[in-house]
């Protein structure tokens, strides 16, 4: 069933620790400080709260992010508005959407969505500090937070199992100061690999890239190789706007889509 997707084991090799993963890239390992894990932003600039803004305890929203990244609709103007987007995009599966962010607890973040539209949603952290506890989400029982790192096989189990091994209607990966820690593309290309898989045909990646691709070097040579070739090779199947001055991806999977994202050979 298109819906259904077994996600059990590492049969890729894909998962590596976050401790290994700062290891590789040289970085020092740490759980970021605690400073940088304090964020759970709105969809929308609209509910943003000007006294956390203020005390440095909220970042931009999730629609400003990505709103270069939001195409025309049909018979509208351009309107930048994500939810809206979303919405549109997923109006065939209103009531039964499913919706997770990597890198945040995502309370806020579902919470801008029209009540039920998301059936189920996650927000995957590495803490979840008790003061974010204090949010009291609309979406209750729907909305789960699971604390664990996103590059690990078990968190992933984790995902899996909260959205029973179903395909994910919408996958947002914002660690935003963090594109420090989903860097290089050693370990962004995995990442995008396992998202990828987990989408659902009609779904949409909105994601993070990382500093190395936003100036001149051999990764950013490859990944405009790799973007000219999805766009030449796969048009009509999968669509992919990028904004490198924000750092930023969108990848629609549309009907035919392979099942595996397509890679650069060699
Ligand atoms: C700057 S905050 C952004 C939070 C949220 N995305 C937002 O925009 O408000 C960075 C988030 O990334 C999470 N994070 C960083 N590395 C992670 C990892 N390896 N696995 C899961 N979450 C991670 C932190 O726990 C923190 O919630």
């Amino acid at each position: 069933m298109e819906s259904q997707h077994s996600f059990s084991g590492d049969p890729k090799g894909e998962f590596s620790s976050h401790k290994e993963n700062m290891q590789n890239l040289g970085r020092k390992e740490s759980v970021p400080d605690s400073g940088w894990l304090k964020y759970d932003s709105p969809l929308l600039d609209s509910a943003l709260d000007p006294t956390e803004l203020l005390k440095g305890l909220a970042l931009q929203s999730f629609n400003r992010s990505y709103e270069d990244l939001i195409p025309m609709m049909t018979n509208e103007k351009a309107t930048f508005d994500l939810k809206k987007y979303i919405e549109t995009l997923l109006e065939d599966r209103a009531g039964q959407a499913l919706g997770v962010e990597f890198g945040g607890p995502a309370r806020r973040l579902f919470d801008g969505f029209t009540p039920e539209f998301f059936a189920k949603s996650a927000g995957v952290t590495l803490t979840d500090p008790e003061y974010f506890q204090t949010y009291e989400s609309q979406r209750g029982e729907k909305h789960r937070v699971i604390e664990g790192d996103m590059f690990s096989q078990s968190t992933m189990q984790e995902v899996y199992k909260w959205f029973d091994n179903q395909q994910i209607d919408l996958i947002i990966t914002r660690l935003i100061g963090g594109t420090e820690y989903l860097p290089t593309p050693n370990i962004t290309i995995p990442h995008l690999k396992r998202c990828y898989r987990l989408l659902k045909n009609g779904g949409v990646i909105l994601t993070d890239l990382p500093d190395e691709f936003s100036s001149d070097n051999i990764w950013k040579k490859k990944f405009i190789d790799w973007l000219e070739m999805v766009r030449v090779d796969f048009e009509g199947v999968i669509d992919i706007e990028v904004s490198l001055c924000q750092r930023s991806m969108r990848l629609n999977k549309l009907t035919g889509a392979p099942q595996e994202l397509p890679l650069l050979q060699g």
